[in-house]
């Protein structure tokens, strides 16, 4: 296939991509704004064809989108507590990127795959979401990514559009920037820096190793039903303060290092997702939460080559400004 792929620099897009060329043989155009989360170092191994551009621009999606057969749109803002500091771009991103990329596979007759969250349906005490429960937002970013997920379905029915949602869990493993729960106690683990866990540390995660949402993608883009939802869900669940001790015991950090601050608001407590649906097209998670956070850790141990640049960088001036008070 002839793919072209949005966001294929950041963490799942540059995952992704590594997979579709090397195991599926794929032609790949990335188109990505090279935000902070994106790095052409993500894909140096990979061969691709790179377009550097916003998905809201659409000169630089007409120029990316010529000749392919399939749009996997993975761009966007990421993180939930910059969506709380800085929401503007997480608007223009989710909704204008959304819009200007489906008219070009409208004009185009393409498929088109939307990656999404679990964090459009907020929070759940107990059981999973299905692909039927209502859509709930807590945060900029979670609303505006539910914002794209509608307009998407919107171009399905009203344009007839070939359209595939893919709602994943949280995710982890290689390339992830560590502004995200895992690799940022990672690598404060490795420095002996303080691991900051929010609130009571009592919230609840189903981790997806990233390896798992990017096959489930392909299943999805393969074999899903234009106008469908398909939720990827991972097979465990774990409280972040159980993922900040393993981190702790894999790294051989001092216990001493675990710190409590303040909560971010609207902090959803617990995410859950059922993914019968997928599976029914044959999908299945393979790798453990032990396994994979295990892996991860020695990951990161050994490709300092690819966060030393990024802890030196403008990621300091972030954490100062997002932990520096908490952390004293
Ligand atoms: P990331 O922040 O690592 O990467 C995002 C990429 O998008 C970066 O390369 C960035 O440069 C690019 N980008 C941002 N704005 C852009 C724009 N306007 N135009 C073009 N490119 C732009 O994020 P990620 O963790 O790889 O997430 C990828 C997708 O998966 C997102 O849509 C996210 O909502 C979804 N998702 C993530 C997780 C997770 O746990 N990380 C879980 C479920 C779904
Ligand atoms: P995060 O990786 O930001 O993903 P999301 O908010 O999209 O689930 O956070 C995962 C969980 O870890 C979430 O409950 C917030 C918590 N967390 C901390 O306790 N400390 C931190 O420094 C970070 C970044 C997250």
């Amino acid at each position: 296939m002839k793919l072209l792929v949005c966001g294929g620099a950041g963490f799942i897009g540059s995952n992704f991509v590594r997979a579709r060329v090397g195991e599926h043989g794929d032609e790949v155009t990335v188109l990505d704004k090279l935000t902070y989360a994106g790095r052409k170092e993500n894909l140096q191994d990979v061969e691709h064809r790179f377009v550097h551009g916003a998905i809201e621009d659409p000169s630089a999606v007409a120029d990316a989108i010529a000749g392919v057969d399939a749009v996997v749109n993975f761009a966007a803002e990421t993180h939930v507590d910059r969506s709380i500091s800085e929401p503007d771009a997480f608007v223009r991103t989710h909704a204008l990127g959304t819009f200007v990329l489906l008219e070009a596979a409208r004009e185009h007759s393409l498929r088109y795959l939307q990656v999404s969250t679990d964090e459009v349906y907020g929070s759940i005490e107990s059981g999973s979401f299905t692909e039927e429960s209502p859509l709930e937002p807590s945060s900029p970013y979670s609303a505006t990514k539910t914002g794209a997920d509608l307009l998407v379905q919107s171009y399905s029915r009203t344009f007839d559009l070939e359209t595939v949602i893919c709602r994943g869990s949280n995710n982890y493993g290689p390339y992830q920037y560590p502004e995200k729960l895992i690799p940022l106690m990672i690598l404060n683990a490795i420095h002996g820096d303080p691991l900051p866990v929010y609130g009571d540390g009592q919230q609840v995660r189903n981790w997806l190793h990233v390896s798992d949402f990017c096959a489930g993608i392909g299943h999805v883009l393969a074999h899903g039903t234009s106008g469908e939802v398909y939720n990827v869900g991972g097979p465990d669940e774990c409280v972040n303060l159980e993922v900040v001790e393993r981190i702790i015991a894999l790294t051989g950090a001092d216990e001493s290092l675990l710190t409590y601050v303040d909560d971010r608001p609207g902090h959803d407590r617990r995410y859950s997702l059922g993914s019968e649906k997928v599976k029914a097209l044959g999908w299945e998670a393979k790798v453990r939460f032990e396994e994979g956070l295990a892996e991860t850790v020695a990951w990161y141990q050994e490709n300092t080559w690819w966060w030393e640049p990024i802890r030196s960088g403008d990621y300091r001036e972030y954490y100062e400004r997002q932990y520096g008070s908490s952390l004293g």
